[in-house]
C-alpha cells in the first residue's frame, strides 16, 4: 500500500504516483472509478485516503495521447468532474476510460467510433462498466446524424486519424459547442493527413486551418517519444 503523502495532484482527476516497481519513478494515473475493473492491462494501485482504499489506474502514455501530451507540458485541462466531453475516435476505450475517471459519476462522456468491431469492443469492455460513457456508433463527419445525443459540449476530443480530421473536429465544434464556443483537443496523425510531408509543416497547416474558424491556439504539443509524427493541438473559441 502507497502512502497518501505520495499521491501528487497534477490537473483535477490526474496523479503522479510512485511506480511501485521502481518507487524512483513517478506515473501518471486517474482514480479507477470502477475498482476491480481494469480496462487494457494497465496496473493499478490502492492508497489509503481518508480511512478509505483508493484504486487508482496508471495512464499508460504510450497507449493514450493525452497522457503523452500531459507529460510533454499540457499547460490547460479543462477536463474536471461533473464535466462533459464529446470523444471522436473512442476506439476500444483505452483513453475514453481515463477520461471517464476523471469526469466521474457526476460526469457524461459521449464516444463516437466508427468501426463496427472496434465499437463492439467498446461496448463490451467499457461501456457496459461505466456509467458516464454514452457510445456513439457513428461516422464523425455527418455530427448531425448522430443519434442518442443531447446538449452540447465545452470540450471536444478528436483523434480519428483521417486526411480530413481538422475539418471533422471544426464540424462537430460548430454543431455541439455552446454558442459556438469551447475547447479543442485534436490529435494529428501527421501521416494521415499526408505521408510525405515533415510533421511540422502539417501541424502548421492544421492551426493555419482552425485560425481561420475563429479558433485561438492555446498549444502545440509534439508527443515524441510516446508517439512519432502526432502532435496534439488545443485550442479554444472564446
Ligand atoms: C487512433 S484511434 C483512436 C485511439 C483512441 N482515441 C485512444 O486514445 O484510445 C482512431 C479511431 O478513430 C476511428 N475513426 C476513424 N474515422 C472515424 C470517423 N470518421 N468517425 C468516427 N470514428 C472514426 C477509428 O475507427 C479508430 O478506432
Amino acid at each position: 500500500m502507497t502512502d497518501a503523502d505520495e499521491v501528487e495532484s497534477v490537473f483535477p482527476g490526474v496523479y503522479k504516483l510512485a511506480d511501485p516497481k521502481n518507487p524512483t519513478k513517478k506515473l501518471l494515473a486517474t482514480r479507477n472509478l470502477t475498482p476491480g475493473k481494469v480496462f487494457y492491462g494497465e496496473r493499478t494501485v490502492r492508497i489509503k485516503i481518508n480511512n478509505e482504499n483508493v484504486e487508482f489506474r496508471f495512464w499508460d502514455p504510450f497507449r493514450s495521447k493525452l497522457s503523452a501530451s500531459i507529460l510533454n507540458g499540457l499547460v490547460f485541462f479543462p477536463f474536471a468532474e461533473g464535466g462533459s466531453c464529446l470523444y471522436l475516435g473512442a476506439s476500444t476505450g483505452t483513453t475514453v476510460s481515463h477520461v471517464s475517471d476523471i469526469l466521474g459519476s457526476t460526469g457524461k462522456l459521449f464516444a463516437v467510433e466508427m468501426a463496427p468491431r472496434v465499437a463492439r469492443e467498446l461496448l463490451e469492455q467499457v461501456v457496459k462498466h461505466r456509467v458516464n460513457v454514452v457510445p456513439i456508433i457513428a461516422d464523425a463527419r455527418h455530427p448531425e446524424r448522430y443519434p442518442s445525443i443531447y446538449g452540447t459540449f465545452p470540450v471536444i476530443y478528436c483523434d480519428i486519424a483521417q486526411p480530413d480530421q481538422t475539418d471533422i473536429a471544426i464540424a462537430n465544434c460548430e454543431r455541439y459547442f455552446p454558442d459556438k464556443k469551447g475547447s479543442l483537443f485534436l490529435v494529428v496523425k501527421a501521416s494521415s493527413i499526408d505521408a510525405l510531408e515533415d510533421m511540422n509543416k502539417v501541424v502548421s497547416e492544421q492551426v493555419r486551418k482552425l485560425e481561420r474558424s475563429s479558433f485561438e491556439i492555446v498549444q502545440k504539443i509534439d508527443l515524441e517519444p510516446f508517439d512519432k509524427k502526432h502532435a496534439m493541438i488545443v485550442a479554444r473559441r472564446t
